[in-house]
């Protein structure tokens, strides 16, 4: 059910009296604090299990409180934020006096987002101030799309959950590093690098070549309880089945244009063609072949273009290496 006004007012009061709210954005569930209150943001990193060097997302309520967080807007900055905001776009530039150390890390730089959801859009609005929210998952897992996913896994570690209904885009904001000449991609996400280009007029910095690193985006994340193996699309059927007779309880990720639908497994999630849909169920097909107790899990890298590249990271991260 969606939040209502009376829930607003009673979320605002959670996060005045220090406490956490789970809030829904358009890409995922984020786990919300006043930016301001650093023994409230202290809360977020202990709730979610997530070490204190790794920075959060300020959440305003529209592109012209961008003022007010940072030192400076560059003209890159201001560009992409009117054109994307309220939009699954995080941008990063230098810290103002009014975030806290303890939302950054300890960073000179904060990274800002509008989020494009009514119900976080009606929260901030009414709060006043910016809310610092992670996706509202425990540090490594599977980040949560529906209000479900929150209160099972976070449980009473929040105070208050608003319940806005499914995210519409599926996967985290695309993250930009304003704070250089070029902007970089620092994490691909919910705007496609072409369109972001497009506004832009020019090519971003080469992926990987920006001096800057998002700390906290370790090689395991994302990650379901099934190991999760990548093979190439033409290889997935055959890998699942190898699998499955040596005893494995296989998922697999069928490609959308794969012919052979008849592929012997436990659980067998059909991908959308669509880059946009299938970044809309991501996360809900891994929860999914948890619940159906799955422990390994078989897919294969979407093509490279618009939401590809958000889907492909997410996977790859879900593949890496288990702490
Ligand atoms: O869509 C999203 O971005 C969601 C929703 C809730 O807004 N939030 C989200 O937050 O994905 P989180 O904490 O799970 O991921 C934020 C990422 C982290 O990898 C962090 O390292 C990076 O943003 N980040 C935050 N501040 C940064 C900074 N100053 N410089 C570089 N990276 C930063
Ligand atoms: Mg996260």
């Amino acid at each position: 059910m969606t939040a209502t006004d009376s829930d607003i007012e009673k979320a605002v009061g959670v996060l005045r009296a220090g406490g956490l709210v789970a809030l829904p954005t358009e890409t995922v569930y984020g786990l919300g604090a006043d930016a301001e209150n650093p023994a409230a943001v202290a809360r977020i990193f202990r709730v979610k299990g997530r070490p204190p060097s790794h920075p959060l997302i300020v959440h305003i309520a529209d592109a012209a409180q961008l003022d007010d967080w940072v030192q400076e807007v560059p003209p890159a900055a201001r560009l992409l934020a009117e054109r994307f905001w309220p939009g699954p776009l995080t941008l990063v530039l230098r810290r103002g006096p009014r975030v806290p150390l303890e939302a950054t890390g300890g960073l000179e730089t904060v990274a800002v987002r509008v989020p494009d959801h009514p119900v976080a859009l009606a929260l901030l609005t009414a709060f006043g101030g910016g809310v610092t929210a992670p996706s509202a998952n425990r540090f490594g897992s599977v980040s949560p799309t529906t209000a479900d996913h929150v209160r099972t896994e976070l449980g009473e570690g929040v105070d208050f959950v608003l319940d806005g209904g499914p995210c519409e885009v599926g996967v985290e904001s695309t993250i930009v590093d304003t704070t250089g000449d070029v902007p970089a991609i620092l994490r691909p996400g919910g705007v496609a690098r072409e369109d972001l280009e497009a506004v832009w007029g020019r090519p971003f910095a080469a992926p990987g070549a920006s001096p800057v690193r998002v700390p906290g985006q370790h090689p395991s994340h994302y990650a379901p309880r099934a190991r999760v193996v990548l093979v190439e699309p033409d290889k997935v059927v055959q890998e699942a089945e190898l699998a499955r007779e040596s005893g494995r309880r296989v998922g697999v990720f069928l490609p959308a244009d794969c012919a052979d639908t008849a592929v012997r497994a436990h659980a067998v999630v059909r991908v959308p063609g669509s880059m946009t849909a299938y970044a809309r169920g991501l996360y809900g097909f891994l929860r999914e072949l948890d619940r159906q107790g799955c422990d390994l899990i078989v897919a294969s890298l979407p093509v490279e273009e618009g939401l590809g590249p958000a889907i492909a990271n997410r996977l790859r991260r879900a593949a890496g290496p288990r702490p």
